[in-house]
This record gives C-alpha cells, sequence and structure tokens, in this order.
C-alpha cells in the first residue's frame, strides 16, 4: 500500500482528495498546515506528499525546503493556481517532482500521482545484491551465480562509491534499471533523489527541455519557464534509459554535462551548474552506432569508462533455476496460503529455453504459470507454449503456415513460400518498434498495434493513389488481407485519393 501526505490548508480540499483516493492501494492522511506536515512526516512515513504552494503559516515553499532537508528522497507535488506559476517554478529547483495547476482534473492527478509513486519506488524499494534466497521475507534483489553475473555485483561494488559515470549495456529484459538503481542505492548520494528518464519515450523535440528545461517564449508552446531535470535533480543522480536513442544534438549538451557539469536552458544564457551523477543504460549496439554517426564518439568514449554488460539469460542459463524459484517466492503465497514449487521437468523446460525477453520475460513465464498451475506443484504444462515447444529441439516456434505472395496471390497461384514475418525485423525497424513501443506504453487507452497498422494501411494506399495491388506490395501483405484491414479499419478506397 502506498502512503500519501496531502499538506493544504483547505478543507475542501482534505473533502475531495479523501473521495478521490478512497481505494484500497492508497493510504492518505491529511494535514492542514506545513507545521503540522513536517510533525506528521517520521510517524507516517508517506512515499508522497501533495502540497498547496500558498498556505497559512508556513508557506509552501519553505515546507519543501524543510521536507527536502528532512528526506531529499520524498517526492513532493506542488499544487499551484493560475497565476502563481513562478512560485512552481521556484519549487522544482528546490527539487519538488513536478507541479500541478489548479484546478485540475482528476485523471491528470492520478496520472503524476501514479508517476510520482514510479519514482519513489525507484528510490526506495531497496535492491540487494544477491538477496538472501530463504529468507522468510524476499527482498527485492539481483539475483544470479553464474560467474557472468559474479562480475557484475563486483564491478557494482567498484562503482557505487564514486561518482563516475556508468553505461550498463544489455538485451531489453536483462537487468539494466536493477543494476542502475542498486548503484545509486550504494552510492553516496543514496540518500539524494534518483530520477530516470527514459531517453525513447520522450518525442526529441521535447527532450532536451525536459532534460534542461527551457526559458519562457523559447519554442511555440513555451509559455512559462521550465526546470530541466538536471538542475531539479542537483546532488542527484539520473539514470538516462536508452541512452543510443539520444539525438545528436542533445549528446552533445549531455557530453558538456559530463565534462564541465554546466548547461543552458533551452533559449536561454544563463549557464547553470548542477551537480549530477549519470549512469546511462542502453539495449542498443553503440559501437556500431558510433560507425552509423548515430552517436557521438566522444560521447561514446567518456560513457564507456565504466560499463557494466549485462549479457542474455541463455549465456547465464545455470542461473535460470535461481531465478525462477526466487520469482516463485517473490510472487508469494497463494490464496490458501501455500507456496507452489517448480517441479524439475520445468526447470528443465525453462533452461533449455532461449528466453529472447531475457529475466522479464522469465519473471512473466512464472506469473502465467503459478496462475495456470492447479495443484502446489508447476509442470511443464503450466509454462507458456513458446517455452514449452523449445525443448522439443528442432522447431524452437510453431511457425505459420505458409502463405501466396502477392503477385502469385493475385494471379491466383498459391505457392509455398516461407512466412518473411517469422524472420527477425532490419535494425532500423527494430530501432522504429522500440521507440514507438517505449511511447506507447506511456499512453493509457491506446490500443497501439491496431493504431499502427491502420496508419500503415492508409499510408500505402494514399502513396500509390489507391492502387491496391501496389499498396499491398508495400506493405508486404497480400491484397485479400488488403482488403480485410480496409473493411476492418473503415478505410474505404475512394477517399484515400485526396
Ligand atoms: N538478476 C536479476 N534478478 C532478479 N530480478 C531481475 C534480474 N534481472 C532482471 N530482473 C527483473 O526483470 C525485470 C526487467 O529488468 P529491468 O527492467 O532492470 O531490465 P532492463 O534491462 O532495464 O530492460 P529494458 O531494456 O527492457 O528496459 C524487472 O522486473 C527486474 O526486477
Ligand atoms: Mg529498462
Amino acid at each position: 500500500m502506498d502512503k500519501l501526505l496531502l499538506i493544504d490548508d483547505e478543507a475542501d480540499m482534505h473533502y475531495s482528495f479523501r473521495r478521490i483516493f478512497d481505494t484500497p492501494d492508497i493510504e492518505l492522511a491529511t494535514a492542514s498546515s506545513g507545521e503540522e506536515g513536517l510533525r506528521l512526516l517520521p510517524r507516517f512515513k508517506p512515499d508522497l506528499v501533495i502540497m498547496d504552494i500558498r498556505m497559512g503559516g508556513m508557506n509552501g515553499l519553505e515546507t519543501l525546503r524543510r521536507i527536502r532537508i528532512a528526506d531529499a528522497r520524498l517526492p513532493v507535488i506542488m499544487m499551484t493556481a493560475y497565476g502563481t506559476t513562478q512560485a512552481a517554478i521556484e519549487a522544482m529547483k528546490l527539487g519538488a517532482y513536478d507541479y500541478l495547476l489548479k484546478p485540475f482534473e482528476v485523471p491528470k492527478l492520478k496520472e503524476i500521482v501514479t508517476r510520482a509513486l514510479r519514482a519513489s519506488h525507484a528510490m526506495r524499494q531497496v535492491i540487494a545484491v544477491e538477496p538472501e534466497l530463504d529468507a522468510e521475507d524476499v527482498e527485492l534483489g539481483i539475483v544470479g551465480r553464474s560467474s557472468a553475473m559474479q562480475e557484475v555485483f563486483k564491478l557494482v561494488g567498484q562503482v557505487a562509491g564514486s561518482d563516475a559515470t556508468v553505461l550498463i549495456t544489455g538485451e531489453s529484459g536483462t537487468g539494466k534499471e536493477l543494476v542502475a538503481r542498486a548503484i545509486y542505492q550504494n552510492s553516496r548520494r543514496a540518500k539524494q533523489s534518483f530520477v530516470a528518464i527514459n531517453c525513447a519515450a520522450i518525442p526529441e523535440n521535447l527532450l532536451e527541455s525536459e532534460l534542461f528545461g527551457h526559458e519562457k517564449g523559447s519554442f511555440t508552446g513555451a509559455t512559462a519557464q521550465r526546470i530541466g531535470r538536471f538542475e531539479q535533480c542537483h546532488r542527484g543522480t539520473i539514470f538516462l534509459d536508452e541512452i543510443g536513442d539520444m539525438p545528436l544534438a542533445t549528446q552533445t549538451k549531455i557530453l558538456r554535462v559530463l565534462q564541465a557539469g554546466t548547461f543552458e536552458r533551452v533559449g536561454g544564457n544563463e549557464t547553470i551548474h548542477a551537480d549530477v551523477r549519470v549512469i546511462a543504460a542502453t539495449n542498443q549496439h553503440l559501437e556500431r552506432a558510433v560507425t552509423d554517426r548515430r552517436f557521438r564518439e566522444d560521447l561514446f568514449y567518456r560513457l564507456n569508462v565504466v560499463r557494466i554488460h549485462l549479457p542474455p539469460l541463455r549465456e547465464r542459463r545455470d542461473d535460470v533455476p535461481l531465478l525462477a524459484n526466487y520469482f516463485l517466492r517473490k510472487l508469494g503465497k497463494d490464496s490458501r496460503g501455500r507456496r507452489k514449487s517448480l517441479s524439475d521437468a520445468a526447470v528443465a523446460v525453462m533452461q533449455a529455453f532461449r528466453w529472447p525477453g531475457n529475466v522479464r520475460e522469465l519473471e512473466n513465464a512464472i506469473r502465467r504459470a503459478t496462475v495456470m498451475a492447479k495443484g502446489d506443484t508447476v509442470l511443464p504444462e503450466n509454462l507458456p507454449e513458446e517455452v514449452r515447444s523449445a525443448t522439443a529441439g528442432t522447431a524452437p516456434l510453431p511457425r505459420p503456415p505458409a502463405t501466396a505472395t502477392p503477385e502469385a496471390q493475385d494471379a491466383g497461384i498459391p505457392t509455398p513460400a516461407a512466412d518473411p514475418s517469422a524472420e527477425p525485423a532490419p535494425p532500423d525497424v527494430a530501432q522504429l518498434a522500440r521507440q514507438l513501443f517505449a511511447w506507447a506504453k506511456e499512453q493509457r487507452d491506446l490500443r497501439v498495434l491496431p493504431a499502427v497498422e491502420r496508419e500503415l494501411v492508409r499510408n500505402a494506399l494514399l502513396e500509390t493513389g489507391g492502387n491496391q495491388v501496389q499498396a499491398a506490395r508495400l506493405l508486404g501483405i497480400t491484397r485479400a488481407t488488403l482488403r480485410k484491414r480496409m473493411e476492418k479499419f473503415g478505410i474505404r478506397s475512394e477517399l484515400t485519393f485526396q
């Protein structure tokens, strides 16, 4: 359960918050003044504070300053009325997590609370390097006895104490974020804030302003000054996730921060100093990105001084049983208070699998298997189909039935060609998809796959002036499939000419 503390001198606001957060996963406490809020902190131990800027007695900014001294890792969201944004900007400089303009809409409030709680967890949930696996309470930790992981643990210990920039590389789901948090928690900055930014999830033109802030009027839409993450996170640690997707112009600014500790806000002249430790991560092959001129060579060398590489799970299969048991215990007891266990056969099946989604995929498989298992033991049949079929040896994945090429289909000739979609995507497609996916998973109510499919179909028809044969060829599907998609999405061919 997450604990939320509201500090506001208006009783109406207390009432609204009680109604909005009347949910089993949130415990709410309210204080009517800054003084009362500060008194409550040590007793209530909130995960998040939401506070009005303008209050009788000690004002919001002064209260914020004191909260930051008491606990710099506690995210504080400031509420401010229109016309008092300057105070909100001051609050951001003092390290407030974010601010909310009043009056606000409930979904907006909930969204910002969810984000802030996530940040709060990232700072506070202790990550144990090599957790005690037999303990009654399972700690969140980095599990692994393989020599590759032992090497990772050693490096985490060695670099944590210094302020060195660290580059963490590895495929998706190998534990990069976990390692970043472990480094932070074992560093001298552990009591200061930790901010994670996913460079791939923020549109290119906004990333620079997110990181460094901007001045009022520096571009259309910049209606007020904005304090960026580097300024806000002074003395703390910034985790630049997916740094391989960072635009070149932003890379230049990052290099300067790393070398000189200075930057300017977008559209600003004032040079700002920030004392921030940077931990970066990527699942891209950065050397290749340097060759392709997508990544600055000097920045690469600057980052690469301390590098921690997380090998894919298939290269440390000895860790699979350990990880599987850890996740099983972490999921806890079932409704009858019993812990499930893994059958030897299930372990063998898991150990043989390639785990393209790495540790994250294994965790999901275990979660699913515990739901599927009827008894106390997880059997191979409770594991996802793709995991089970891999042990059959020769055919790792059930291939979809072969389809005809567009040309053949249009001519009515069925050809037994292999489905090209079974092959791995070219790197560009993989990169675009990764960016799109990173963005899409932050969007609520977006059905990304149909949305993308629809837009691709529309584009192909526009490009070809509505010629379905050509459009299908561009899309790499049959004309029949194209027609089905057009029907599904309600795209009429005559409309596409306009
Ligand atoms: N060695 C490990 N021990 C325990 N849990 C792990 C380990 N490695 C990864 N996990 C878990 O797997 C999941 C994915 O890890 P994480 O988010 O750190 O991966 P990532 O490398 O950042 O992935 P991505 O590139 O997709 O962002 C998390 O739930 C994490 O807790
Ligand atoms: Mg990650």
